[in-house]
């Protein structure tokens, strides 16, 4: 595997696999990689000639008070599992060199982006945006492939892939849980012993809820109090960020359940704001 840090030699080596004929799949993550991103990776292994792989912490998607500067890093580990996962490229940038000092242009899903965590982080999307779109301009890859963990990210990157005629299929892959279902992600490691106990009540209740719909509730109201008396009752720590029942593409509200809807919670949970979702099915 090689490992890379500037832009000139990612552009030149995708475009030398272009010209090769060799299909390119690109997954960017922001490395402390555990099952989840390894899984991504090892989709692409199996769907694509050369897998580029990018690391980088993004700045513009984290607002003013989070936690760009102690987001969890481990490099030289990250290093072994892309390599391990098949990676052919691994795309190690810096700040400096992805953004000019005075970069100003930004590309916003504006609709997309106001609902569930854009409500409480308003400039993340712009960032995560901006920076999926200088990626995909650096890698010209066949397919981009992203968890489905960040469920909102990926409705808002197919829209932007729509909108502005990115040539690149974007693939979503299930979220990998624990074995005891809380769903894996880098800011786990924020969470104290207590916390990582109560953590996996966020995905029991998501199951909570498909076994009432199943039962035959339909009202998305009804469904988004029985969601949170459950984690009152059964977390019992941290607070709401939000608890939604969206449509999976448009992210509007539900308020009937007839076709497939998206349930989706964020969790602040001492340092850590953990996100989990499940696609409710009303007719299995
Ligand atoms: O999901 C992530 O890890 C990031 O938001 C992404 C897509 C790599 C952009 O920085």
């Amino acid at each position: 595997m090689d490992v890379i840090t500037t832009p000139a030699d990612v552009r030149r080596i995708a475009s030398e696999a272009r010209r090769q004929d060799r299909t390119v799949a690109l997954v960017p993550t922001m490395g402390f990689f555990h099952a989840g991103h390894e899984s991504l990776m090892r989709w692409a292994r199996a769907h694509a000639d050369m897998v580029i792989c990018s690391l980088f912490v993004n700045p513009t998607q984290f607002g003013p008070t989070e936690d760009l500067a102690s987001y969890p890093r481990d490099p030289d580990r990250d290093i072994r599992v892309a390599s391990e996962a098949g990676v052919d490229v691994l795309f190690c940038p810096d700040a400096t060199s992805m953004y000019a000092p005075d970069h100003g242009t930004w590309i916003e899903v504006p609709e997309l982006a106001a609902p569930l965590c854009g409500a409480t982080r308003p400039t993340h999307f712009r960032g995560v945006c901006t920076v999926v779109a200088k990626l995909f301009h650096l890698t010209s890859p066949h397919v981009a492939v992203f968890g489905e963990k960040d469920w909102q990210q990926l409705a808002i990157i197919r829209r932007m892939v729509r909108d502005l005629d990115f040539n690149v299929e974007i693939v979503g892959r299930p979220i990998v849980r624990e074995p005891d279902g809380l769903a894996m992600s880098s800011r786990n490691k924020y969470l104290t012993p207590q916390e990582r106990q109560a953590a996996p009540q966020l995905h029991a209740g998501l199951l909570h809820l498909q076994h009432l719909v199943d039962a035959g509730e339909r009202d998305a109201m009804v469904l988004a109090r029985a969601l949170r008396s459950w984690y009152e009752q059964h977390l019992g720590l941290g607070t709401k960020d939000y608890i939604a029942l969206v449509h999976p593409e448009t992210l509007a509200p539900a308020s009937r359940l007839e076709e497939p809807t998206l349930a989706a919670v964020a969790w602040r949970l001492g340092k850590a704001r953990l996100i989990d979702n499940l696609l409710l099915q009303p007719h299995p």
